[in-house]
């Protein structure tokens, strides 16, 4: 039997917003020193500052691909600054929950998330000088 739930098996074999983004508003990438996996997360946001277009690439585990693929459906016609306030916990609670073993991988998301929209105010406030 897997330790995963069932949702979380479905992400990994299935997930939401794979790939690149040409033009993104934003790029995120953070890593994991513990295991040396990568997560980059790329986003466009509108002139409301909601989050229109999300993807993602990892180099990570499984877990780490069903939380970036969950924590792109949850960010999706989110603010910027709704985005920001996402944490892990809300990405694994809406995955019904990680082995405690996983719970880091989760953070790989909801940290490229915060990253790329970090990325995204630089750049802007980069445009209004
Ligand atoms: Fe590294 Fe899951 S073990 S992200």
């Amino acid at each position: 039997m897997s330790v995963y739930n069932e949702k979380v098996l479905e992400h990994f074999q299935n997930p939401r917003n794979v790939g690149t983004m040409e033009n993104a508003d934003g790029v995120g990438e953070v890593g994991n020193i513990n295991c040396g996996d990568i997560m980059r997360i790329y986003i466009k946001v509108d002139g409301d500052e909601r989050i229109t277009d999300i993807k993602f690439q990892t180099f990570g585990c499984g877990a780490a691909v069903a939380t970036s693929s969950m924590v792109t459906e949850l960010a999706i016609g989110k603010t910027v600054d709704e985005a920001l306030i996402m944490n892990n916990k809300d990405v694994a609670e809406s995955l019904g929950g990680l082995p405690p073993i996983k719970m880091h991988c989760s953070n790989l998301a909801a940290d490229a998330l915060h990253a790329a929209v970090k990325n995204y105010r630089e750049k802007r406030a980069l445009h209004q000088r």
